[in-house]
């Protein structure tokens, strides 16, 4: 079974309960949280106030992917704010192992996202320290960017690594995830998928994330 994670970069921003709602209705699995420094990426969405308040707002499990210039320093921050899962980047920290070790220390899931030329080698020697790999499939910093078709053999490669090796590490991909596009993209052996502006564009959001919903299982 595939999991969907809205990324609630492309709601409504002033009526972040109202959006949310309507993806619970729809059944959506998790709430993608795209957090951005405007340094590690060329924009700044929103932090930890953000996340703190909609905390209390939802159950749904925060799925929070993390888009900063070493990450290390907010961590606990993130963790106080609600968060079920922390994603970092592995090109925006010099001490990956450690950053992911602090993670789990405090009983939340550890992922790592690679931008799309990253190799899938960082991984080497921490998969089994990781809960999840997301894989990104546009240059992360916006959202409604197209696709990358190139991303679908990487989604592959990953997938066989995470069963070769026997394990069961989240596979995540995140960018330009739409309901023309979403089939394919989940049969290349994906757990958790990640979409923005084709949900939370839709003019009914809670029947668009029902739509995924289906296509996806
Ligand atoms: C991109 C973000 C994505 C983005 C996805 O930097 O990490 O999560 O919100 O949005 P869409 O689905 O519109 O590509
Ligand atoms: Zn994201």
């Amino acid at each position: 079974m595939t999991m969907l994670s809205p990324s609630l970069l492309a709601a409504n921003f002033a009526d972040l309960k109202g959006d949310i709602k309507k993806i619970e209705e729809g059944g959506a699995d998790l709430l993608h949280l795209d957090v951005m420094d405007g340094i590690f990426v060329p924009n700044i969405s929103f932090g930890i106030p953000v996340i703190k308040s909609i905390r209390k707002v939802t159950d749904l499990p925060f799925d929070v992917h993390l888009m900063i210039d070493r990450p290390e320093r907010y961590i606990k921050d993130f963790v106080d704010a609600g968060a079920d899962i922390i994603t970092v980047q592995a090109e925006s920290t010099i001490h990956l192992h450690r950053t992911l070790q602090e993670i789990k220390s405090y009983g939340v899931k550890a992922g790592v996202s690679l931008n799309p030329a990253t190799p899938l080698d960082v991984l080497e020697y921490i998969i089994k320290d990781l809960d999840l790999i997301l894989i990104m499939s546009v240059n992360p910093g916006f959202g409604g960017q197209s696709f990358i078709p190139s991303i679908k053999e990487k989604i592959r490669d990953a997938r066989k690594i995470i069963d070769e090796k026997g394990l069961t590490t989240i596979l995540e991909v995140d960018g330009g995830v739409k309901l023309s596009n979403v089939e394919e993209i989940v049969d290349c052996g994906v757990d958790l998928i990640v979409s923005g502006s084709d949900i939370f564009g839709a003019e009914d959001i809670s029947a668009r994330t029902k739509e995924f919903k289906e296509l996806i299982v």
